[in-house]
């Protein structure tokens, strides 16, 4: 990761740093509320939280708040990180740090920037649906400049849970549900935020998370206990960060959870065996916010003290939120509980990477970058529109109602389709309001014939009159409905995961009345949607799709895009099906019609829509799957013909299972994707390299193996729907 003449400035400012500096070191500050109200800060958090006070009040407080920056500590050279996103403060703190601390070492700056700054693109789960690798690593580039010119070097993305629990609101962060896919995004997302370092404007520090095994919250209740054997860790949780170390990511942020009985905090099987061990990631480990605490509240640690060395010496390199390193590290140094080696070691990970991003030579932001940042670059917008564009799945098209004619009158119905912030999605905090544009702006942008009419949204009452107006006054009603962004994200689990609110009795009066409907979703979980597919003629998944949402959906509605996203996750039918996901492992009894077999007495076993589907507006079809042996793989081609009246894009997807196999194994894989357009009648023979190696999976003692045995290939339009071809497999 540097040359040997960085190498060597680190070895030499280390050996130059007192025990308290190189604490300091790992010690990561925020700004923190000191004052500018009547009560403590952590009193009014817990007014918030209790709903003494609402979202509104709060923020009119906040707003008045006194912040303290920790300069003084910076000064004595006891911080080495801070969070924020604003230029001209870190330009002022970096200068406390480079001009007045003893070494001048410069602060690594972190935020939170998941899908984009200022520049929000669409959320995780809906990106990964586009399946576009080059298009994850260009949006990651947008990130990574805009994060630079304010003066952010280091982001805590990219977020790579995968993630099969929909109940869990940080589905929407992550990438789906499927390692390979995951780990194409992973890969994608380090080369685009740290690959581009023509200049020190154009990259950042990625920091994977949420290491590891977040997701796999027990009843996909945040922050909740996790279990499994060794084998699903290694198969399905780490391939995305294995994927990300590969393509060179630097930090890591631990995770919340415990990993059967130890929280990822402390646990030095996964940090230091594993990430520094076997996958050799050569930065350091942050905590996740609070995270060293929180080992008390686990129960696995007697006090903050000793929950420091456990941390320390799990592997766990920087502090977020607590300063129980700053204050307790020491002692446990001269006590003999943390060695000397495990602070240089940290110490030696963080100040590298810090040399990685060119800090000591170019600590701050220029003038004129950040006089830059005033307005979003043209190229920026448009990363961002074909981001949104791409990452729309048609789930439903009967009657080919979409897309719709341009002389038709549009009554648009559905509070989500006016309000800018639920473009947006969780997790973004840099964005602006005029920014964004809503799919009421972006259908008037698009010259569609469209009258908006307040119905009511996910939260509060329908106003039934509004609806009744808007299905008489139309040609065609389209309806915005789902989630509002705080319905995901963090610390947003649900236990009912179908469209809240009264919306599906909004959507019912329209049907009623007989008015053609269009059903645009926008949400940032996979919703439980059995009755909208069995109800509902048209449905788009739309997502929370950032600054650009309006104009990508205008244009798939009135059909200058044609849709070619996918579900990255599964649909699940009912919530009580969850966790659902395809690449499940095979029972003895799998579900049939007969009674006892693994299915449900209330519920379909199959889910709403699988993984890997999406329509078009013109249709394909698959013929003549062959598959070749080669020496060291195979040779698996499908013929893919656009049967349709118009071009389109298809995303071609190559699964395997491996039948007979020393574990139970899941009934299909996904090994590889392609997208091909084609125009209509067009064919086009589409072929995959599989290599034998690609063939293996991880036993229970977190061994690669390679099986000799019956395998199926499978090539199709989605995880359900393929050809296949069995083969028996000779290593
Ligand atoms: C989240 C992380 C985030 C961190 C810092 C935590 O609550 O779990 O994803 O990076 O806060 O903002």
């Amino acid at each position: 990761m540097l040359t040997q003449t960085q190498k060597n400035r680190v070895e030499e400012l280390l050996s130059q740093m007192t025990l308290d500096e190189k604490i300091g070191q790992m010690n990561q500050e925020s700004p923190s509320i000191v004052g500018g109200f009547d009560v403590p800060f952590p009193e009014l958090i817990e007014m918030l939280n209790d709903g003494r006070i609402t979202q509104e009040e709060f923020g009119k407080i906040m707003s008045t708040a006194e912040r303290d920056f920790h300069e003084d500590d910076i000064r004595a050279g006891l911080v080495g990180s801070m969070m924020g996103d604003d230029p001209v403060k870190a330009n002022e703190l970096q200068k406390i740090a480079v001009e007045e601390s003893r070494l001048g070492i410069p602060l690594i700056m972190g935020f939170d920037v998941i899908h984009g700054l200022r520049t929000v693109y669409p959320i995780a789960i809906a990106e990964a649906g586009s399946f576009d690798e080059n298009l994850f690593e260009r949006t990651a580039r947008v990130a990574a400049k805009e994060s630079r010119a304010h003066g952010i070097n280091w982001n805590f993305a990219p977020m790579l849970d995968v993630a099969r629990d929909s109940r869990w609101g940080r589905v929407s962060e992550g990438p789906g549900e499927d390692p390979y896919l995951a780990s194409v995004f992973a890969g994608a997302k380090i080369r685009g935020l740290q690959g581009d370092r023509s200049s020190v404007e154009n990259y950042v520090a990625a920091c994977m998370k949420h290491y590891i095994a977040y997701s796999a919250c027990e009843s996909g209740r945040d922050y909740n206990t996790t279990s499994m054997s060794v084998s699903q860790l290694y198969n399905v949780y780490l391939p995305p960060f294995r994927a990300a170390v590969e393509a060179g990511a630097l930090t890591a942020m631990a995770s919340f959870n415990d990993l059967n009985g130890v929280p990822c905090t402390v646990n030095r099987w996964t940090l230091r065996d594993i990430l520094k061990g076997s996958l050799q990631m050569p930065g350091f480990v942050v905590s996740d916010a609070n995270g060293i605490r929180e080992c008390v509240t686990h129960g696995i640690a007697e006090d903050d003290a000793d929950a420091g060395v456990q941390a320390a010496n799990a592997g766990l390199d920087m502090d977020m939120g607590t300063h129980i390193f700053r204050d307790h590290l020491r002692k446990a140094v001269e006590d003999g509980k943390v060695s000397m080696d495990v602070i240089d070691d940290a110490v030696r990970r963080i100040l590298s990477v810090k040399m990685w991003l060119g800090l000591f030579d170019h600590p701050y932001v220029p003038e004129e970058t950040i006089r830059s940042n005033a307005v979003i670059p043209d190229e920026h917008r448009a990363v961002a529109l074909e981001a949104a564009k791409k990452s729309i799945v048609l789930l439903k098209n009967e009657g080919q109602v979409l897309p719709l004619d341009r002389s038709r009158k549009i009554s648009l119905i559905g509070n989500l389709a006016d309000m800018s912030e639920e473009v947006i999605g969780a997790w973004a905090m840099s964005w602006k309001r005029e920014d964004c544009v809503t799919i009421r702006s972006g259908l008037e942008n698009a010259g569609a014939n469209v009258t908006y009419y307040p119905c009511g949204g996910p939260e509060g009452e329908i106003d039934f009159a509004q609806v009744e107006k808007a299905c008489r006054e139309g040609d065609v009603v389209v309806a915005v409905v789902g989630e509002l962004v705080s319905m995901s994200g963090e610390a947003s689990s649900k236990a009912d995961t179908r469209i809240p609110g009264k919306q599906r009795e909004m959507l019912q009066a329209v049907l009623e009345s007989g008015k053609p409907l269009v059903t645009v979703l926008m949400n940032g979980r996979p919703l439980a949607l059995k009755w909208e597919k069995e109800n509902l003629p048209v449905l788009v998944e739309a997502w929370h799709l950032g600054i650009e949402m309006g104009n990508a959906v205008a244009a798939v509605l009135m059909g200058d895009e044609n849709p070619g996203g996918r579900l990255a996750s599964t649909m699940p039918a009912m919530t009580g099906q969850c966790p659902i996901y395809y690449n499940h492992p095979n029972t003895g009894r799998p579900g049939s019609k007969s009674k006892f077999t693994s299915k449900y007495l209330d519920a379909p076993l199959g889910p709403a829509f699988p993984f890997g589907y999406g329509l078009s507006y013109t249709t394909f079809a698959y013929s003549g799957l062959t598959v070749e042996e080669l020496e060291d793989g195979y040779q698996i081609g499908v013929t893919v013909k656009n049967t349709g009246d118009r071009t389109g894009t298809e995303t071609v997807q190559l699964y395997m299972q491996d039948v007979t196999a020393s574990l139970v194994r899941p009934v299909r894989e996904l090994r590889g994707f392609r997208k091909v357009t084609l125009e209509a009648g067009e064919e086009q023979r589409v072929v995959f390299l599989l290599q034998k190696k690609n063939l293996g999976f991880w036993n229970n003692q977190g061994t690669y193996v390679t099986e000799d045995g019956l395998y199926v290939f499978y090539v199709g339009a989605n995880s359900e729907d393929c050809l296949c071809e069995r083969v028996m497999v000779k290593f």
